[in-house]
């Protein structure tokens, strides 16, 4: 099946008149989740948040189902997270770790997940090592064979990079685990693979899932959420727990929720959780293999027309790619020229330095860009965008 342009351009209204292209930013809702959201908001204005919550407690499950499906997990695996981020940290916290313990990652990793690998290089004394990348910035799988032992403790990869179109093969890092027989914690950050990949939890063979709802997959923003493998629920607890994770005895014990809802909290905006259902519910119904597809080649047909135009270089790495696609081009600053095309009604952003340092030296250029187009924009999107450059 192919993607309907016209009726997902027509579910996007605020699509029309502008080249949004800032989808691994933060996307544009399609009308039905911006609906779920104001809709819930006013029910809470009539009756309050608790008696909204408790009317609308079968869709607010539904939502954590609807997450599963999209990585192919059951209900009983995901936790409601308020971003990739909160997702990340708790499963980290959650992995007890020791001087001499070791973590593995790459150099195409988010910076927000680096830093507390670091920080737990100096609070505890594990060692924080990076897996040798191929030419083309893509882990070799056999590489982090090599590099297991029984003191790896987390392999933690970022499925699809921020700073650049790089897709990870976290299949290929699953197999190489699963048949060492490694105990390391695979930790697969999906922020920006989610809604634009199909993801299945299990065929990679990841232990946690962490998930942002604002970006392919069209969420509200402080929205997304935490999958885990049976083996976490087998063996790890979130650090420190709540009562919505746990139930206190009364006297000097616990008791663990025995599903990943241990990993979640009670306050959060219900609103946004609903809208974060409809915004997952929408992209199942595309169809995530449908979604790559479109994406995929628009994103291919705009990396062609950027490396044509003088003073361009596109920057993506990896094998293969995803609907991120990063340049640098004329300019000093990255968010003056992000400004300078919004004020063209060309959407994209900067890329810079914090997201992560490795990738953004590598560049050499004071001005870098990213546009990451979705299932509604169209080659007229596309044209503005190298018009407007
Ligand atoms: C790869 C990756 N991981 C994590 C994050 C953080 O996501 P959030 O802002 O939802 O915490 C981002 C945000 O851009 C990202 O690109």
């Amino acid at each position: 099946m192919t993607i309907d342009v016209a009726a997902c351009r027509a579910d996007t209204p605020a699509c029309e008149g502008q080249a949004f292209l800032d989808n691994a930013g933060s996307a544009l809702s399609p009308t039905a989740v911006t609906r779920t959201v104001i809709d819930y908001l006013k029910r809470e204005q009539e009756v309050g948040g608790y008696a909204a919550m408790d009317e609308a407690q079968d869709r607010i499950l539904a939502v954590n189902a609807s997450a599963g499906e999209l990585v192919g997990v059951p209900v009983d695996q995901v936790a409601l997270q308020t971003s990739a981020t909160a997702a990340w940290r708790r499963a980290f916290g959650s992995i007890p770790l020791r001087a001499g313990d070791r973590i593995l990652t790459t150099r195409a990793e988010y910076a927000s997940n680096v830093l507390p690998m670091l920080q737990a290089s100096r609070r505890v004394g594990a060692i924080v090592e990076f897996i040798p990348d191929g030419p083309d910035g893509t882990v070799d799988p056999a590489a982090l064979g090599a590099m297991l032992d029984e003191r790896v403790r987390v392999v933690a990869i970022t499925h699809a990079a921020s700073q650049n179109g790089l897709i990870v093969d976290a299949a290929g890092i699953g197999a190489v685990l699963r048949e060492s027989g490694s105990p390391a914690w695979y930790l697969l950050d999906a922020c920006q693979s989610l809604g634009q990949l199909p993801v299945d939890m299990t065929a990679i063979g990841a232990d946690f899932i962490a998930a942002t709802g604002r970006k392919f997959l069209r969420g509200p923003r402080g929205t997304g959420f935490l999958a885990v493998s049976p083996r976490v629920l087998a063996e790890l607890e979130p650090v420190p727990i709540d009562m919505f994770g746990a139930a206190w005895d009364g006297d000097q014990s616990y008791e663990l929720s025995a599903t990943a809802s241990r990993y979640q909290s009670f306050e959060t905006s219900y609103a946004a959780v609903l809208g974060l259902g409809a915004a997952i519910d929408y992209s199942l119904a595309l169809g995530l293999h449908n979604i790559r597809e479109r994406i995929n080649g628009l994103a291919t047909s705009l990396r062609a027309q950027l490396s044509e135009l003088p003073g361009v270089r596109v920057l993506d790495r990896g094998a293969e790619q995803s609907g991120i696609v990063v340049f640098s081009c004329p300019g000093d600053d990255s968010w003056d020229a992000a400004r300078e095309l919004r004020a063209k009604a060309v959407t994209v952003t900067a890329v810079t330095r914090p997201t992560n340092p490795p990738d953004v030296d590598r560049y050499g250029a004071s001005c870098v860009l990213r546009a990451s187009p979705h299932v509604f924009n169209t080659d007229e999107d596309l044209a503005a965008l190298v018009a407007a450059l």
